[in-house]
């Protein structure tokens, strides 16, 4: 359900979970972008007369009010993006809770005090859940990027008062069934980062899923390893070569073309501007050389791989890009698929940690069809498995 079925809001309170989780340094916000995701839910509600009372979470604070993780922070740069006031109560149960929010006008905003100070949130204690209904009408959950945690204010409650999908969440679903639940044909997956022991129950997933099956960054290093490639020094997990070799043997079962480096770019020192070598994969890579990124042979494939595809899902950068020049098979790649989404001749979302990263690096974040804000939550749905604040929401 979504807002669309919400009726009569005037004067009623909503209960809105968001994501607030977003990066600060010395009690300042240094990204707004979760912020203004939360924007159009929030307008939307008060345009219809609605009280709106933000639910959030931010950092880990186990329960403890640890004071460097307030959300009282995010109430200016909140008021910028929303350009209206917006109140803070200093609990998000009992007596502070429930006095602003009768204070508070039809139309108004109220942020509530880090839900985690609470170890009940974590525990989806029933009670604590019970305790966040009561205070609203209606529960709307516009956090994808919390959606796989089954905590009190992303699940729990949306088992006592009518819950709804907020646009945020909503976009996000319907982009992320566009890319994998109901794609348009041939699909190209492009997973990378370090690690494949991280991403074992994406690629498995995947290669059920897709055509096509790119896979860059470390985690290349341990698949070329598991093919007998000497890898020289490169950073790869030996351990997993035969976890690899599976997935490659089953991704050709499925019928996933797996795309691995055809050539690399290697160097000894991980550092900006360092002495590089572009070699191929299979030949030449010296002891002490490291695999830092793909080479321009394997973008090129990778390129011809994106134009043959209707739909890209992209998770994780090709290369060290936070270290240039090792960022050049990621940005390259980032613009042809932004290109390419630009004229409409592909679907290409992206999301997951340091993909967004790497987009905006590459300057091109906004020329996607969709760049999902989420991480772990992105990665869990990567790996087919079943949010349970997504799922709360059909009930
Ligand atoms: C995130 O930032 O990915 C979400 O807010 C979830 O945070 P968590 O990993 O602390 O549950």
């Amino acid at each position: 359900r979504t807002l669309d079925d919400a009726k009569d809001l005037a004067g009623k309170t909503a209960l809105v979970r968001v994501d607030f989780n977003v990066p600060m340094e010395n009690g300042k916000v240094t990204d707004d972008t979760r912020l203004r995701v939360a924007v159009p839910t929030i307008q939307r509600l008060r345009d219809a007369g609605a009280k709106v009372v933000l639910l959030a979470h931010f950092d880990r604070p186990k329960g403890q009010r640890v004071p460097s993780m307030s959300l009282k922070p995010v109430v200016e740069p909140l008021e910028n993006v929303l350009g209206a006031p917006v109140r803070f109560a200093d609990d998000c149960i009992g007596g502070p809770a429930v006095e602003a929010i009768r204070d508070l006008d039809p139309g108004g905003v109220l942020l509530l005090e880090n839900v985690r100070f609470h170890a009940a949130e974590e525990a989806n204690d029933p009670v604590f859940a019970e305790k966040l209904a009561d205070l609203g009408d209606l529960y709307v959950n516009d956090a994808f990027s919390a959606a796989h945690r089954a905590h009190a204010s992303t699940e729990g409650v949306a088992h006592h008062i009518p819950a709804y999908a907020g646009e945020s969440m909503r976009r996000e679903l319907e982009a992320l069934d566009a890319a994998l639940g109901n794609p348009q044909k041939p699909v190209l997956g492009i997973v990378g980062g370090s690690k494949v022991s991280t991403k074992l129950d994406l690629l498995k997933n995947l290669v059920g899923k897709l055509d096509r099956l790119a896979i860059g960054g470390g985690m290349a290093n341990t698949f070329l390893y598991a093919q007998g490639v000497d890898i020289g020094g490169s950073l790869a997990e030996k351990d997993m070569a035969d976890t690899a070799r599976d997935i490659l043997a089953e991704a050709e079962t499925k019928g996933c073309e797996i795309l691995l480096p055809i050539d690399v770019v290697v160097a000894t020192e991980v550092k900006p501007g360092a002495e590089t070598r572009t070699v191929l994969a299979r030949e030449e890579i010296g002891d002490e050389e490291k695999i830092l990124d793909a080479g321009p042979l394997t973008v090129e494939k990778l390129l011809k791989a994106m134009a043959l595809s209707k739909t890209l899902i992209w998770n994780g950068p090709l290369g060290v890009f936070e270290v240039p020049p090792f960022d050049a098979a990621t940005v390259k790649a980032a613009v042809a698929a932004a290109d390419l989404a630009r004229s409409g001749a592909l679907v290409a979302v992206a999301g997951g940690g340091d993909t967004v990263a790497a987009l905006n690096h590459a300057g091109v974040a906004d020329d996607m069809t969709f760049v999902s804000t989420a991480g772990g939550a992105f990665l869990e749905w990567m790996e087919g498995k079943a949010l349970p604040g997504v799922e709360a929401l059909r009930a």
